[in-house]
């Protein structure tokens, strides 16, 4: 370790930074790496931002809106809640780093199931905290009763679970949410392509947070918004650790118009759970096991030319398909997901050429 390094509090010097999917900055890539939406946001997005931009942006010389008030009051509205329910975060994963900031510590645990979102952990080792992972089996069904038992400050449920795509039901979620004794989150980044969600659970619990992002359903995850959804007390807990401007002026205004475009917003969702469905049928037809997905990706375990499946099956795959410019997610530091690749719905175009590059990887040689 280098002595500037060290100069760093020991947790942190030590600290492995999250690894986010790879953003190619040629063209040319069919990218189905980060669960981005494949389509633009809506025109009133665009037309929001000419508008707060103006002729030479001089509203760009002041701070935002430094409790992001009028968003608040858009997404309450949405939800049916009050503001004082809502809080607004630098995307999601500002959120979720300001309830490990308030809620967890190296005394308070943050418990989750593996696998779900890899950020948590990270997240945790910032702040020097304590993790408790409840691991899932093959059936990534939900552990009511080891979730019961835990004596964790805070547990992060993500559903739509990543990378798996697998959703819980509401009665699961509250079930477990109910015997938990601590600050239950339901990480929905994923609910809008889903059946259910569990913002209607948050009325009779309140230890219940929902959150929420911006960046999958309302293509603005260069924007960067999320929210969170909770009990008046939990988000003024919140609100104390948060920066002051966490939210800039630009993403404001387009978040407000993003949420108003409801109808756009409907039409973009049925097209990609419409084109997702029918990924899954393709890979069933290829006799992959793929897992039910009510996200906007799915988790498929690749079978080769011999029908072997397996860790290494699923790296040639992502290797070859990366070698041909379809960029995929492979997470192989997990038994239970280094057999598959998480792929993201795109548009019925750019499918066609995974498909057709998955028919190449399969007449291939070495497949
Ligand atoms: C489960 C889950 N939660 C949160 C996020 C973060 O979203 P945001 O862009 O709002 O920070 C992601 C992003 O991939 C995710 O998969």
């Amino acid at each position: 370790m280098s002595e500037l390094t060290s100069l760093a509090l020991p947790h942190v010097a030590q600290l492995h930074a999250y690894t986010p999917g790879l953003q190619p900055s040629a063209s040319g890539w069919v990218k189905l790496n980060t669960n981005e939406c494949p389509y633009p946001p809506s025109p009133c997005v665009v037309a929001a931002l000419q508008r707060e931009i103006g002729g030479n942006g001089a509203s760009l010389r002041l701070y935002p809106n430094p409790t992001s008030a009028p968003l608040r009051a858009t997404v309450a509205r949405l939800h049916g809640l009050r503001p004082e329910q809502v809080c607004i975060g630098n995307g999601s994963d500002d959120i979720l780093n300001l309830l490990v900031r308030a809620f967890c510590s190296a005394d308070a645990a943050l418990s989750y199931v593996m696998p779900s979102y890899s950020l948590y952990p990270v997240l945790v080792e910032i702040q020097d905290g304590r993790c408790a992972v409840i691991e899932l089996d093959r059936t990534m069904r939900l552990p009511l009763d080891r979730i019961a038992a835990s004596t964790a400050r805070a547990f992060f449920l993500t559903s739509p679970n990543a990378p798996t795509g697998v959703a819980f039901s509401n009665a699961e979620i509250a079930a477990a949410a109910n015997a938990f004794r601590g600050l239950f989150v339901v990480d929905e980044a994923y609910a809008p392509f889903a059946r259910e969600n569990a913002v209607p659970l948050l009325a009779s619990n309140p230890r219940l947070v929902v959150v929420r992002t911006l960046s999958k359903a309302y293509a603005l995850a260069g924007l960067r918004v999320g929210y969170a959804l909770a009990h008046p007390e939990v988000i003024d807990v919140l609100d104390r650790v948060r920066d002051s401007y966490n939210v800039n002026r630009l993403s404001q205004v387009a978040a407000i118009a993003a949420l108003e475009a409801e109808p756009y917003y409907a039409e973009v969702i049925a097209r990609i759970v419409a084109t997702r469905d029918q990924f899954q049928r393709e890979l069933g037809a290829r006799g992959w096991f793929t897992y039910p997905s009510q996200s906007n990706f799915v988790f498929t375990e690749p079978r080769n030319a011999r029908g072997e499946s397996g860790p290494a099956v699923a790296k040639a795959l992502y290797d070859f398909l990366y070698a041909h410019q379809v960029l995929v997610r492979y997470f192989p530091s997990h038994a239970l997901t280094a057999p598959f690749l998480r792929i993201s719905v795109g548009t019925d175009a750019e499918m066609r050429v995974l498909n057709q590059t998955i028919d190449a990887w399969l007449k291939a040689p070495n497949a």
